[in-house]
């Protein structure tokens, strides 16, 4: 592989992986969240449909959980590197928010393919707030906190919801546009990943993929890497263990994200 500073058009995926070590819950190791909860149950449209107190008690604990997490050495190296490198951009199916904390700079703005923890949206008309609201305590009990997902700035843009502004039915905040209620933004199975023509520009213009910490079993990010190969970019994988793409790898890196991701970007 050339030296990294060779490569004109650097783009990276990034998956549950890079934020083990901050503590966030992978979705497919042992004691996953996937082992713990039912996918259909928290994680579909039809879910939210059936229960919706039961889906926003699940987002209201991964809200806590990735409030107290804190972005990590693998984060952080992608963020040094973005500031040495004109042309790097950075996919991730996490909704965890730590690339965003991580990049106090804003030299390396995510594109959040399934969504985010901290907005929620209307489930009428789709407008995207600012929510970084836990409506729900680890008991399950409606206890409305702050979570700090969201920093001052982003608290004080016209598109936050302020609980206390908010109307609720049944303990679920209703939404200031269409009165109906709010649901986690995030990307459910079933539905459309967001942002897919910016990305598939932005893989097939590149000439280095890297994918880091994803399983490579969820569609269609699991076809960047052979669609990164197919425009003819160098492609690297980063990750604790070997992914089923093996084909479309060049050069596979095994490791824990804070060791071998500040390594590889090194500059
Ligand atoms: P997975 O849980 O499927 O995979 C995480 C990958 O990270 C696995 O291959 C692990 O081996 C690897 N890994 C774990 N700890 C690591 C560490 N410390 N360093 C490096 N690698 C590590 O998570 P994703 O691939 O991100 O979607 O899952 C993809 C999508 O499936 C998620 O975005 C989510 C989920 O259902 C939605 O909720 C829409």
């Amino acid at each position: 592989m050339k030296p990294l500073n060779e490569y004109k058009k650097i783009v990276i995926l990034t998956g549950a992986g890079i934020s083990a070590e901050s503590g966030i819950s992978t979705f497919r190791d042992s004691q996953g969240l996937w082992e713990q909860h039912k996918i259909e149950d928290v994680a579909t449209p039809e879910a939210f449909e059936k229960d919706p107190l039961l889906v926003w008690k699940f987002y209201s604990m991964r809200r806590l959980q990735a409030a107290k997490a804190k972005p990590n050495l693998a984060h952080l190296a992608l963020i040094q590197f973005a500031k040495a490198h004109p042309d790097v951009h950075l996919i991730t199916q996490n909704v965890d928010a730590l690339h965003l904390r991580a990049d106090t700079t804003h030299s390396l703005p995510p594109i959040c393919m399934h969504g985010s923890l901290h907005e929620s949206s209307c489930s009428n008309c789709g407008i995207v707030y600012l929510d970084d609201y836990a409506y729900f305590n680890e008991l399950g009990d409606y206890a409305p906190q702050e979570t700090e997902l969201c920093d001052s700035t982003q608290r004080s843009h016209q598109h936050y919801l302020h609980h206390y502004n908010l109307e609720y039915r049944n303990f679920i905040p209703l939404s200031p546009c269409c009165k109906v209620m709010i649901r986690p933004h995030i990307v459910w199975f079933g539905e459309m990943p967001q942002h897919m023509e910016k990305i598939y520009h932005q893989i097939s213009h590149c000439d280095l993929f890297v994918s880091i910490g994803t399983s490579g079993v969820v569609y269609p990010a699991a076809s960047f890497l052979a669609g990164a190969k197919a425009a003819g970019a160098h492609t690297v994988c980063l990750n604790k263990e070997p992914i089923p793409q093996a084909a479309f790898i060049d050069e596979f890196i095994e490791g824990s994200a804070t060791d071998i991701v500040p390594r590889f970007f090194r500059i």
